[in-house]
């Protein structure tokens, strides 16, 4: 298998990055398509924590390139605090990391539009990550975007900054233009080596038939159009995003790999049918550690959610699933998949493309057996738990995909593959 994606399916933080931390060792390139800073992946190497926001997974792999495409928006001072971080990391990037030419600038305006929105909003508001994705997408689309190479031409930079405050009806002074071009021209001075054009790496990838690892941000339920919108981030995070974004079409695609918790978690605001409280909510976000990895926040809990986990298998064409934090759920007593919705007293198997109606889905549970176990030192199948694997099957059935790949800890070694998926 050449080319593989791996994609969160649920609303994000399905720890994708241990999954392409897991495959990466033998990729040649690890690709990243849509989102930007509001994205956090998180990897631990012997102990010790990697969080990225912008930056492919891939880079703690010294042979591999790190490869970001058009649709990231790209935050010029975030990701340059990031390269910093990999160097003090001792790192090399050089030669290693490409951004490519074409992709979109979050601006300070755009950080500053996210926050007033969310507390403008208030009682409608989105729980953003407020790293100005969502005004920086939309400039895009409005035409009134900037890109990277426009960092490379001065002049033409300064007008299109004055077009685009003319265009928000925003004044900046001449002193503020000032400023703003300075810090951009010394950010071009340290991104210029990275900045090339990514589809040409791509094609001759593939035809040299070389590794690459697709890595989704985000997740299918925050896609912009098949999420739970308006409660959604601004990008596309579907399989159908990767030709969009990189360039590398995913026609061409050999293998798509959905990553999934063994329950659901959320991070701002919007329906969650299965949501937990309580007692058991706040058992597992503390065994999870479920903190958001950019803004700290805690995230919501819930049962797997077998329907919403079916709608985003069918808008990503998935192969197989990795099935992540199982190690998490030893130790409750009773486990829980929602295979049906009732909404406004009729049953449904369907996600309603309404967030209000999502909003009233009671969910209709199966319910099974936990697991006392410790499964952290767990590497097969077999020798988990016989619940842990009625479990495990029950999400096989209810998806109607094999699980392939299950993770039982953070750490690179506590991943394991089920041999019947096929290897990428
Ligand atoms: P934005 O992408 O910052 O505009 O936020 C829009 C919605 O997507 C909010 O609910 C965020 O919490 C959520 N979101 C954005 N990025 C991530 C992520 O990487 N993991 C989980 N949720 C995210």
């Amino acid at each position: 298998m050449s080319s593989v994606a791996v994609l969160g399916c649920m609303w994000g933080d399905e720890a994708k990055a241990k999954i392409v931390d897991y495959l990466g060792e033998d990729a040649d390139y690890v690709v990243r398509f849509q989102g930007g800073s509001n994205a956090g992946h998180t990897i631990v190497v012997d102990g010790k924590k990697h969080v990225f926001h912008t930056i492919p997974s891939g880079i703690m792999y010294p042979q591999t390139q790190c490869l970001i495409g058009c649709g990231v928006v790209i935050d010029p001072f975030s990701i340059i605090d990031e390269i910093e971080a990999l160097r003090i990391s001792g790192v090399e990037i050089n030669n290693r990391l490409v951004i490519d030419e074409r992709a979109g600038i979050v601006l300070p305006i755009h950080t500053e539009m996210d926050r007033q929105a969310e507390s403008r909003l208030k009682s409608a508001k989105i729980g953003t990550t407020g790293r100005g994705i969502g005004p920086a997408y939309a400039d895009l689309t409005a035409r009134s975007g900037i890109r990277m190479l426009d960092l490379k031409f001065p002049t033409y930079l300064k007008k299109r900054i004055r077009e685009l405050y003319a265009y928000h009806n925003l004044e900046l002074s001449r002193e503020e233009m000032e400023q703003l071009i300075a810090k951009l021209k010394a950010a071009w001075q340290i991104l210029k080596p990275f900045v090339k054009a990514v589809e040409p790496i791509l094609h001759e990838a593939r035809q040299r038939d070389e590794q690459i690892l697709f890595e989704g941000a985000q997740g299918t339920l925050l896609d912009r159009s098949w999420g739970s919108y308006p409660y959604v981030t601004s990008s596309s995070t579907i399989v159908d995003a990767i030709g969009i974004g990189s360039g590398f079409s995913a026609r061409h695609l050999d293998k798509v790999i959905g990553v999934y918790k063994s329950y659901c978690t959320r991070v701002g605001e919007g329906p969650f049918p299965t949501e937990l409280f309580g007692d058991l909510a706040n058992r597992i976000r503390i065994q999870g550690n479920e903190f958001g990895a950019t803004t700290g926040r805690p995230r919501r809990i819930g049962y797997f959610d077998a329907i919403l986990a079916a709608y985003s298998a069918r808008l990503n064409a998935l192969d197989s699933i990795a099935l992540t934090l199982l190690d998490v759920l030893s130790g409750i007593p009773e486990l829980k998949l929602c295979v049906a919705y009732r909404i406004n007293g009729k049953l449904l198997t369907q996600v309603p493309s309404h967030h209000l109606l999502l909003a009233k889905a009671e969910p209709v549970y199966l319910s099974f057996d936990g697991w006392d176990e410790d499964i952290s030192n767990i590497r097969k199948l077999e020798d988990l738990p016989v619940n842990a694997q009625i479990y495990l099957q029950a999400i096989e059935d209810t998806i109607e995909l094999p699980i392939e790949i299950v993770s039982v800890g953070k750490e690179r070694n506590q991943t394991f593959r089920i041999p019947q998926g096929g290897t990428p």
